[in-house]
């Protein structure tokens, strides 16, 4: 098997300029021996100073999002082209709080998703289902089919661009967190999925992460799961002191 842990935090709408880069710095330095694939994913304002921190490092820059569109009257959105201007080598997409909150649909995920492989970003495509959806029995069809129309139209040979990442709704920022069990039975079921749409050995080399409520006592547990390959990791990866024993869980 060649996939290798990937750690990633997403630090949502958190942290000012300078913030950000004394928890970058901490990072840079705690990881230096780290063992698997690191991202810290700031707000766009920190992008840059954090980019100036961990260029040349092991802990790649990500932005939470992207526009659909390369430029034009978008008022208030940002660019492919600017976040590779500023170094930014991933970016998380579909996000539930950008599909929920914001109403992003599939097709406009999809639209995102194909932009950002264009220009030869690296794209976490999140996706999981909301309570009300797994008290239904609809977790898997779910997960599935937001799968399908997010790649929707991307090529095999992107798909080396591309780590997914289950996050069920009902565990994010809630404390509650699926079981391992019950997280590798979706991750599971994703690369199922995934190996339909573009066979066997594409499904194999997937990295296919789990977030929600991601915390220090629970990562190696987790992590433990044949068809967990690593985590999306919101609330604790905010302080140095939660995220790094996560990153470097044995
Ligand atoms: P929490 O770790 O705060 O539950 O957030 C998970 C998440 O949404 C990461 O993208």
């Amino acid at each position: 098997m060649s996939r290798r842990y990937y750690i990633a935090g997403n630090w949502k709408m958190h942290k000012t300029r300078s913030e950000a880069v004394e928890l970058a710095k901490a990072l840079v330095d705690g990881l230096k021996d780290g063992k698997h694939k690191y991202l810290a994913a700031p707000s766009f304002t920190a992008l840059e100073a954090v980019g100036a921190v961990v260029k040349g490092t092991n802990v790649r820059l990500g932005a939470q999002d992207v526009a659909a569109e390369e430029q034009g009257a978008h008022t208030g959105e940002v660019s492919v082209l600017m976040l590779k201007d500023l170094g930014v080598q991933t970016i998380i997409l579909g996000h539930s709080e950008r599909r929920h909150t914001y109403k992003e649909d599939d097709a406009l995920v999809n639209k995102k998703v194909k932009l950002a492989l264009k220009h030869g970003f690296e794209v976490i495509l999140c996706v999981g289902e909301t309570l009300e959806e797994r008290e239904n029995g609809q977790a898997e069809v779910v997960c599935e089919s937001q799968i399908i129309w997010g790649l929707a139209g991307v090529p095999k040979d992107a798909l080396a661009n591309v780590v997914i990442a289950y996050e069920p709704v009902w565990a994010i920022g809630t404390g509650k967190t699926a079981t391992p069990d019950d997280a590798d039975a979706i991750h599971a079921y994703i690369r199922k999925v995934v190996s339909r749409l573009y066979g066997a050995d594409a499904a194999e080399n997937i990295v296919i992460q789990y977030g929600g409520s991601v915390k220090p006592e629970n990562v190696a547990q987790l992590m433990s799961k044949e068809n967990i390959d690593g985590a999306l990791v919101g609330g604790a990866s905010l302080k140095a002191d939660a995220f790094l024993p996560i990153a470097k869980f044995a």
